[in-house]
């Protein structure tokens, strides 16, 4: 079956009430038929049972079924929050004396989690410059043991060739894992690049509504298995409620995507001349300076654009504050636009330096383009920008 029947089809044994949608099991821990069965369970830690629901639950592991049948993964792990996916991955993988070659261009939470953190626990990191992959193979020292990047960046939009980062990887046994969430499994399949682990905030695109947070890692199975023992033994477990919100929205997943990214595509279009504007970014915008990268491996441009007002800070501010439809909110991946100033709020705790290596410019705008009627959205830019 196509992933985007999957996304839809694949749903755990019916219970005998024989319902059609998806049960959820909101139940924090499992009973067994005797002690013999409970012995069992505990002795081994691969045994398809389930214990407790910080182990595993049953509407957790069919959302995670989804995300990997989607992504083409053979295993996968669920976490509450994308930072829980992604910092458990670092803490699986990652050990004193290592270090973790990584895209400067990350979210603001992962980047703080290289230059605060790791240090503290005797992890190196390298960055690299996402517009210069050639200089990401000289940065691979003997204890390099992850290359990690993000692609499209947040909120720069930067991307980066992902097949000539998975031979890197092949050819220096680190292990390569991509942070997919603005892309999402349907535009982009990092595993048929060369990637080990795909992380996603399942907070943004999978739930697509700005109701619940999650996260999920997925991949080869026996570095899932590593990590499915971190999580179970430290606790960043995702809630069953949430995983059947999640697993609710992948149905819609796909069409939701090529309509964000219609509706993206024709903003980015309606804004690329504005005279207030000294440039406009979208994947598959022409003008984008990794467009014939995006074109090689995003089936479309995605839901998020960015654009630079030429009034800088206060402009940003003024922009926010002139909105009338679309939200002003740091979320993203809704069915509702989402206007966001990266430089005065996610990023603000970057110095002016460390924000611009990022491609964080004072009048930076992110928009994350909903799923309203098209035109509603260009013309509230229109008369904000007025
Ligand atoms: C690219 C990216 N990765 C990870 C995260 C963190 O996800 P969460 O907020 O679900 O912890 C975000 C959140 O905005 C994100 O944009």
């Amino acid at each position: 079956m196509h992933p985007q029947t999957q996304a839809i089809r694949l749903q755990r044994k019916r219970t005998n009430e024989l319902e059609h949608s998806t049960p959820l099991f909101l139940t924090s821990s499992f009973v067994y038929e005797s002690a013999e069965n409970m012995a069992a369970a505990f002795t081994d830690d691969s045994l398809e049972v389930n214990i407790y629901s910080r182990f595993s639950n049953p509407t957790v592991d069919e959302f995670v079924g989804k995300v990997c049948a989607m992504e083409g993964a053979e295993d996968g792990v669920a976490t509450g929050t994308g930072m829980a996916a992604i910092f458990s991955t670092f803490m699986t993988f990652l050990g004193q004396g290592d270090h973790i070659v990584s895209a400067s261009a990350v979210f603001g939470s992962t980047h703080t989690i290289f230059t605060k953190y790791m240090p503290k626990w005797g992890i190196s990191y390298s960055y690299f410059d996402m517009s210069k992959p050639e200089t990401v193979e000289a940065m691979i020292q003997s204890n390099t043991k992850m290359l990690y990047v993000e692609t499209p960046s947040n909120p720069g939009l930067d991307i980066i060739d992902l097949a000539f980062l998975g031979e890197i990887c092949r050819k220096h046994g680190s292990l390569f894992v991509v942070d997919n969430c603005f892309a999402t499994p349907a535009v982009q399949r990092p595993i048929e690049f060369g990637a080990d682990l795909v992380i996603h905030s399942a907070t943004k695109f999978m739930d697509g509504q700005g109701r619940v947070l999650g996260g999920v890692v997925v991949g080869r199975e026996d570095l899932i298995h590593e990590l499915y023992l971190m999580v179970r033994n430290t606790g960043p477990s995702m809630s069953p409620f949430n995983a059947w919100v999640l697993t609710k929205s992948l149905e819609t997943l796909y069409l939701r995507m090529d309509k964000h990214a219609e509706n993206a595509l024709a903003v980015a279009k309606a804004l690329e001349s504005h005279p207030q504007l000294s440039f406009v970014k979208y994947p598959y915008l022409p003008s984008h300076p990794h467009y014939d990268i995006a074109r090689k491996q995003m089936s479309n441009g995605g839901g998020i654009l960015t654009f630079e007002l030429k009034g800088g800070l206060d402009a940003g501010r003024s922009f926010l504050n002139a909105l009338k439809m679309i939200s002003m909110t740091n979320n993203l991946g809704d069915s509702r636009t989402i206007a966001s100033h990266p430089a005065s709020t996610t990023h603000s705790k970057l110095s002016s330096a460390e924000q611009l290596a990022v491609g964080i410019t004072p009048g930076l705008v992110r928009v994350s383009v909903g799923l309203e009627y098209y035109q509603d959205i260009i013309d509230d830019i229109v008369q904000a920008l007025g």
